[in-house]
């Protein structure tokens, strides 16, 4: 026997109108999506970016973790196994703030402001970090400094990974610099004799105590 259908072929024929109607109305309109900019090809051209590149340039400060293995003294600090006794390139005023400024982010915490080791991370407890204001470490050469920085030494990190080339040896600059600034004494005045002769009528020749308890202590008002 030949099965009924419920419904009437009129019918069907308009459910299945109504659906079409509906499905074109809720369906989006906007090809943004689809009509969007596409950049397939890594050098592509594109007017997407100011500089009509699809390439984009490193972020300044990328830390290269292949790419500066071509010279040995500036990407290890030892020529010939030996930890170097100069800056792979001409320290200047600008290369000392650059130093500064990555000091101050990455070793303040724990060595402080000073590098006598008494940051805020000693502070609340923790184990002292080295003070730079030391026989041994003023003598220690620039390579060594830099090697602590990126392979770490006993209990501090490695920062190899995280600071780049150019701000280690900024830094090595630096925490020279630190290392005189508390250890400098009248003879080391630039010719000007009477800022020569007020060092030598009472500044303090020396990084005594005193000195570094009030430097601190400017620095906890900071
Ligand atoms: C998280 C804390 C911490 C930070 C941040 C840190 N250090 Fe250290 N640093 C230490 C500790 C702790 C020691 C002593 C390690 C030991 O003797 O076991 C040390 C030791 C040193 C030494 C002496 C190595 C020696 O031969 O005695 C130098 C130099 C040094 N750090 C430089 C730096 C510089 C530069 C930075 C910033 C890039 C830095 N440190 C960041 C904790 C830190």
């Amino acid at each position: 026997m030949k099965k009924q259908h419920r419904f009437s072929v009129q019918t069907r024929f308009l459910v299945i109108a109504c659906m079409a109607v509906f499905l074109v109305l809720v369906s989006a309109c906007h090809q943004d999506m689809y009509n969007q900019p596409k950049h397939r090809k890594a050098l592509m051209q594109s007017d997407f970016f100011a500089d009509g590149m699809v390439a984009r340039p490193q972020v300044p400060g990328t830390v290269s973790q292949s790419q500066a293995l071509y010279d040995e003294h500036l990407s290890t600090g030892k020529v010939n196994g030996e930890f170097v006794t100069t800056f792979p390139y001409t320290i200047t005023r600008s290369v000392l703030r650059q130093g500064q400024a990555a000091f101050n982010i990455y070793c303040v915490p724990c060595h402080g402001t000073l590098g006598n080791g008494r940051g805020m991370v000693q502070r609340r407890g923790l184990t002292t970090p080295a003070n730079y204001h030391t026989d041994r470490l003023r003598g220690v050469s620039p390579g060594y400094i830099f090697d602590v920085i990126t392979n770490g030494y006993r209990n501090m990190y490695p920062y190899g990974s995280r600071i780049s080339l150019e701000d280690r040896w900024a830094i090595v600059a630096y925490v020279r610099a630190l290392q005189w600034s508390q250890y400098a004494t009248c003879d080391d005045v630039p010719d000007d004799e009477a800022f020569k002769q007020e060092c030598e009528a009472g500044g303090s020749e020396s990084g005594d105590d005193e000195d570094e308890e009030d430097a601190e202590e400017s620095e906890n008002e900071e």
